[in-house]
């Protein structure tokens, strides 16, 4: 997709689709009015006639408005005329550009970057003008003999700019957040392959697809052989039952000074959970392929990075396994030991995420990073606590923790922090072992942060809890690309600050 910004006059621009803002009570933007005064009051009449209430989220596709160029017309609900939250503006593009793509569009004009949103300037209102202008557009029929022949043909699109708006911040905008969409669209590729596709071995010819396209990024990838070698006991004992080997995948991008200490991101790569021993209920099981959600958003962010050619470093450490039981596979009751030399007992194998990442945190120390964040879909128990709105973050320095969450907010991809206090660790006490791999009932996503912990002593550290976030359920089933636009945030903008 192509991203410009210009000035326009509205009732005269030439173009396939023009997005205009109406508000509640009837009010109409600066666009909206000049149309209506083009078009002998024709908008003015329809919110009379009570056809639309201007509400967050609506939209109503008008064609041929008489005295105006445009061939179509969406006029976009966009709440109180005052001005909108940061996620309410989300959500009116993510209507916007949702109705956009229904239609044959070629090109569309965004006037919307006139509508006010607090604590959101021009440039801030074109970056997601970009993100949802593509998100709006991917659809996945790789798997799918017949493809979905593609009524949505939208390939440029123009944001219009004010007389006051700094159009160069806006372009630098634009392309940050074409970059963020790449990033969120191969997440969600990713994540959306099956399992039987989406293998260890796949998800490391990614990433060297991805070291192909671009020169300041490396790609290691370690064998069972070489992570049995490094001690990486703990993620050894989850790919056991497993027939497909598990790979240790490591991305790295240099875009800054060569002595600048990198931040690491580790992303969990479970490409199936099945339980292993300690098996899962058949209900939804399916959606146990998005397990490596975390991994598919760090090969996001990265790719977003090197897009944009960003001046910053950063490693990308994927450690990919499956889990499925077997004759091989590790019991409950087995003792394992990580590469810290820390000793796990594993009471469940369906606790599988934190014995991959615990051994990919320690792997993380030879970095001396500046900062560790890892992203999972670690516990059911964070969607019971956050839903699908929040991702869970936790995190032993709060410094880092509160960059992550402004840079939750800004992107609007937004987390939401729980306690990382010792007395949760109390229920990962074994008799047998240096720690058990589950606490009790209680505070799950908590006591699995807690496991994490034992690892992260070195360093500044972060983790994420996508598991609420990171797809979504039911009609809509899919991946979200989430904390794709986050990471990249907090890596461009929020990092020594
Ligand atoms: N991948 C799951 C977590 C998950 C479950 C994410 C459902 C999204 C939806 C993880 O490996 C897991 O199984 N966690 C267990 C931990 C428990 C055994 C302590 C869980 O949350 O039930
Ligand atoms: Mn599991
Ligand atoms: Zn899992």
């Amino acid at each position: 997709m192509e991203f410009s910004i210009k000035t326009v006059v509205p009732e005269k621009q030439r173009c396939a689709c023009l997005l205009v803002g109406v508000f509640e009570k009837k009010h109409m933007s600066e666009a909206a009015g000049a149309l209506d005064a083009a078009a002998d009051s024709a908008i003015t009449r329809l919110l009379k006639s009570g056809d639309m209430e201007g509400k967050v989220g609506e939209t109503l596709v008008l064609h041929q408005l008489p005295g105006v160029t445009a061939t179509r017309v969406i006029l976009v609900g966009c709440g109180k005329a005052e001005g909108l939250t940061p996620r309410e503006y989300g959500k009116v593009l993510e209507a916007a550009f949702a109705a956009a793509v229904k239609t044959p569009a070629g090109d569309l004009v965004s006037t919307l970057g006139e509508v006010t949103v607090t604590g959101g300037d021009f440039a801030w209102k074109a970056r997601e003008t970009a993100v949802h202008a593509q998100a709006a557009g991917y659809r996945f029929d790789e798997t799918k003999s017949k493809k979905t022949p593609r009524k949505n043909t939208l390939k440029k699109v123009i944001v219009a700019a004010g007389a006051d708006d700094d159009t160069t911040a806006g372009a630098a905008a634009l392309a940050e957040g074409a970059a963020v969409a790449e990033g969120v669209e191969l997440a969600r590729h990713l994540g959306d392959l099956p399992a039987n596709i989406c293998t260890p071995s796949h998800l490391a010819g990614e990433a060297r697809k991805l070291a192909r396209k671009h020169r300041a990024l490396t790609v290691e990838v370690l064998t069972e052989k070489e992570m049995e070698g490094l001690g990486m006991g703990a993620l050894l004992s989850v790919t056991r039952g497993s027939h497909e080997p598990a790979r240790f995948i490591v991305m790295n991008y240099r875009g800054g000074p060569q002595r600048r200490k990198p931040t690491v991101l580790v992303g969990k790569g479970v490409t199936f959970d099945t339980g292993g021993i300690s098996i899962k209920p058949a209900q939804a099981m399916d959606e146990m392929k998005f397990d490596m959600c975390g991994a598919a958003s760090v090969f996001g962010a990265i790719k977003a990075l090197a897009t944009l050619d960003a001046a910053v470093n950063v490693v990308g450490l994927v450690p990919a396994t499956e889990n499925v039981p077997s004759g091989t596979a590790t019991k409950p009751g087995d003792v394992v030991t990580s590469m810290s030399g820390q000793t796990i007992e594993v009471l469940n194998t369906d606790a599988e995420g934190r014995l991959i990442l615990c051994d990919a945190l320690t792997y993380a120390e030879r970095y001396k990073p500046a900062a560790v964040v890892d992203v999972a879909t670690l516990t059911g128990a964070c969607i019971v606590a956050l839903g699908a709105q929040a991702s869970g973050l936790l995190g032993n320095h709060q410094s880092l923790v509160d960059r992550l969450l402004e840079a939750g907010t800004r992107a609007n991809d937004p987390a939401w922090q729980l306690p990382l206090w010792d007395e949760y660790k109390e229920s990962l006490k074994s008799n047998f072992a240096d720690m058990a791999n589950i606490g009790g009932r209680e505070a799950g996503t908590i006591t699995a942060a807690g496991f994490l912990s034992n690892f992260t002593e070195k360093y500044h550290w972060a983790h994420l809890d996508i598991a609420g976030t990171a797809w979504k359920t039911g009609k809509a089933k899919g991946a979200t690309g989430r904390p794709v636009a986050l990471l990249v945030e907090f890596l461009l903008h929020q990092q020594d600050t």
